[in-house]
């Protein structure tokens, strides 16, 4: 493989195919130094030899043991990279970023915030992930909330990883699923329309205030920019690092 600055080689090890769009990688073979919740590259040269890049969340912890890095991706038929990423078998190669970046991580969130909410629209549930499997950095807060909107039942990923976290947080972790465009036993609609009606809340057990509440959001930035009114209704605020405040979000594009 070429050299390109700013990426290492890597290797497909495994790959999970959740739906006709959505998909999992696992790579071996890079180094790096990332805390639970954040993002790296991925990338693949296109037939000019020119490298495509695009940003992914690492869905697991860091692991001592081995170089594992798994990723979560949706298909966008028309883009550049993804479809690629999808063609992608088990011993080939890919480029992996060197660095990683990203805020949504447990250092962030105030010890004194009770309630952790993590909203999260289709692939914005990688990070989150990662952050509740982080043995170090697990969460203290007494109640946390695991919101996971997606358009159909299938995209619904994870499910293993999710039981596993839920019985492991003995009761303080709640998942509520939401799916927006077919009839299923969860919760119906999008993510700001169930705050605005507490339906949230209900179905979590669990209310937001500016004291209590600490929620980072991911995903479709649209949900983001939607949500950030009825959080800031509630009183919650964008947290700055020199202030504090209670919401921190990534916007995937
Ligand atoms: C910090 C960060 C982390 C990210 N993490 C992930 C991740 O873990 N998994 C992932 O699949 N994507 C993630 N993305 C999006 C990713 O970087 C690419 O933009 C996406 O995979 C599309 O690349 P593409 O080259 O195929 O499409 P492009 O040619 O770049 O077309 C992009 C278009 O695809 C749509 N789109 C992009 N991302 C998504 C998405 N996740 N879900 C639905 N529609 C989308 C938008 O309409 C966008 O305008 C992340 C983005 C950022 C900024
Ligand atoms: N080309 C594009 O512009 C574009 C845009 C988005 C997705 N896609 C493609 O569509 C496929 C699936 O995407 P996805 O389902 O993972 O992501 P998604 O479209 O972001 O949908 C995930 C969830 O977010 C909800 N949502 C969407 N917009 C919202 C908003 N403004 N406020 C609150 N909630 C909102 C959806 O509800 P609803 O069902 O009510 O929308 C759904 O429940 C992928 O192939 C992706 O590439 C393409």
């Amino acid at each position: 493989m070429l050299n390109y600055p700013g990426f290492q080689s890597a290797t497909v090890a495994q790959r999970t195919d959740w739906t006709s769009e959505l998909f999992s990688l696992r790579i071996s073979g890079a180094k790096l130094d990332f805390k639970a919740g954040q993002f790296t590259k991925l990338a693949l040269p296109d037939t000019s030899g020119q490298l495509i890049s695009r940003a992914y969340s690492i869905v697991n912890a860091p692991m001592s043991t081995n170089d594992m890095l798994e990723f979560l991706v949706v298909a966008n038929t028309d883009g550049q990279l993804t479809p690629n990423l999808q063609q992608l078998a088990i011993g080939d190669s890919i480029y992996v970023g060197e660095r990683a970046n990203g805020d949504l991580t447990g250092d962030i969130v105030p010890k004194c915030a009770n309630d952790l909410w993590l909203l999260a629209t289709g692939t914005g549930i990688g990070p989150f992930l990662s952050l509740l499997d982080d043995i170090h950095l697990r969460p203290r807060c007494e109640n946390i909330v695991l919101v996971h909107a997606v358009r159909y039942q299938a995209d619904l990923v994870y499910q293993y990883l999710i039981k596993q976290l839920v019985a492991f947080y003995e009761g303080r972790l709640q998942y509520v699923p939401i799916v927006s465009r077919e009839e299923s036993p969860y919760l119906q609609g999008r993510i700001p329309e169930l705050l605005e009606n507490e339906q949230l809340f209900e179905q979590a057990g669990v209310t937001m205030t500016p004291e209590q509440s600490f929620v980072m959001l991911c995903g479709n930035p649209e949900m983001i920019k939607s949500t950030l009114a009825p959080l800031q209704a509630l009183g919650l605020e964008k947290y700055r690092a020199a202030s504090g405040g209670n919401i921190v979000y990534e916007r995937y594009w």
